[in-house]
C-alpha cells in the first residue's frame, strides 16, 4: 500500500485527506492518506520515515512549510522562490519538494473565468505574506503586466514587490478604493473576511463590472468581498478551488494517476462549509 501525509501542526482542521482520499477512491487505488501532528522541531526526525521507505510522500503545511525546504535533497525553482514546500515526494532514492500554491490559483481561475489572463493588464493584491508571494509568482508567470500590492504593512508590501522587480509595485492603503477602479483582477491573499476573522474592509463602490474579484478566503465560501463583487457586476472566483487545484500535482506524483476536480469532489468539500 502507497501511505501519503499531511504534516502541520495543528493539523485536524486540515481538509486534504478528504480531497486525496475522494480521488483514492475513485481510482480504486490501495493507498492511504493521513493527518501527522508534527511540529516544528520534529519535521526532521519525520522526513527520515519518508526516507527509510514508510511513505511515498505528502503535505506540509502551517507551521512546517519553511522549515522542511532546506532539509530536502533537492527542492523546485518554485518552491525556492516562495521560500515554502507544500508537496514532497521521493524520486530516485531523493526527497524532493515543490510548492503548488501557484499551480493550484492559476488552474481554479483558469477553470472559472477562461481566458481572463488575456485581459487582465492590471492586478490588485491585497496582502504582501505567503500566500500572496505565490499569488504574484503566479501573474507574473502569466504575463499581467501591472501588479499592485497593497498590505496592512507597507514595508511588508514593498520588499515582496521588490523581490519581483518592475511590474511589481507597493501602494499605501488610502490608494485602494481607486485601485479598484483601475484593476480587471482583484485578488485577496489576507485571512480577512474569514469566519471569526475581522472583515476585509475594501471599499468597492468604484468596481467596474466584469471585474474579476477572487478571494483565497474559502470559510465562507461566499465571503463578503465576493457577495458584495457579485450584486456589483464583477466576477467572483471562490477559494475552494485554489485547495482543490493545488493537491492534484501531488496525487499525481505519489499514485500516477492525474485526478481531476469534479462537481462531485467539490460537493464533498462545500458539504462542511458555511455558504455565508
Ligand atoms: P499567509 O502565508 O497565509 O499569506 P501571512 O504570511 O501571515 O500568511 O500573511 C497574512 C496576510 O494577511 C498579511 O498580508 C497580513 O498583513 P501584515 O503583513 O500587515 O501582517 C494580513 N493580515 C492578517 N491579519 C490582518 C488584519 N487584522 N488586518 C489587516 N491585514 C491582516
Amino acid at each position: 500500500m502507497t501511505r501519503c501525509f499531511i504534516i502541520g501542526h495543528p493539523v485536524a482542521h486540515s481538509r486534504s485527506p478528504i480531497i486525496h482520499g475522494h480521488w483514492l477512491a475513485e481510482h480504486g487505488l490501495d493507498g492511504s492518506y493521513e493527518r501527522v501532528d508534527v511540529p516544528p522541531d520534529a519535521v526532521a526526525a519525520f522526513l527520515d520515515r519518508i526516507r527509510s521507505g514508510e511513505f511515498a510522500g505528502g503535505n506540509v503545511t502551517v507551521p512546517n512549510k519553511e522549515a522542511v525546504l532546506p532539509l530536502l535533497d533537492h527542492v523546485s525553482e518554485t518552491a525556492r522562490r516562495m521560500g515554502a514546500v507544500n508537496t514532497i515526494w521521493m524520486e530516485d532514492g531523493k526527497l524532493h519538494g515543490d510548492n503548488t500554491d501557484a499551480f493550484g490559483f492559476l488552474a481554479h481561475l483558469d477553470d472559472r473565468v477562461p481566458g481572463w489572463d488575456a485581459r487582465t493588464a492590471s492586478a490588485l493584491i491585497l496582502g504582501a505574506g505567503g500566500a500572496a508571494r505565490a499569488v504574484v509568482h503566479g501573474l507574473v508567470s502569466r504575463g499581467v503586466g501591472r501588479i499592485i500590492l497593497v498590505n496592512r504593512s507597507m514595508a511588508r508590501a514593498e520588499d515582496l514587490a521588490a523581490e519581483f522587480g518592475a511590474g511589481v509595485e507597493a501602494r499605501g492603503r488610502s490608494e485602494a478604493a481607486a485601485l479598484v477602479a483601475t484593476s480587471d483582477l482583484i485578488v485577496n491573499t489576507t485571512s480577512l473576511g474569514m469566519q471569526g476573522q475581522p472583515p476585509l474592509d475594501l471599499d468597492l463602490t468604484g468596481l467596474r463590472p466584469g471585474t474579476i474579484v477572487d478571494d483565497i478566503v474559502y470559510v465562507p465560501l461566499e465571503t463578503a468581498l465576493l457577495a458584495e463583487a457579485r450584486a456589483r457586476g464583477g466576477l467572483p472566483v471562490d477559494g475552494l478551488g485554489m485547495l482543490l487545484h493545488q493537491a492534484i500535482p501531488g496525487f499525481e506524483r505519489w499514485f500516477g494517476v492525474r485526478p481531476e476536480v469534479t462537481p462531485a469532489l467539490r460537493a464533498r468539500l462545500e458539504a462542511d462549509i458555511p455558504l455565508r
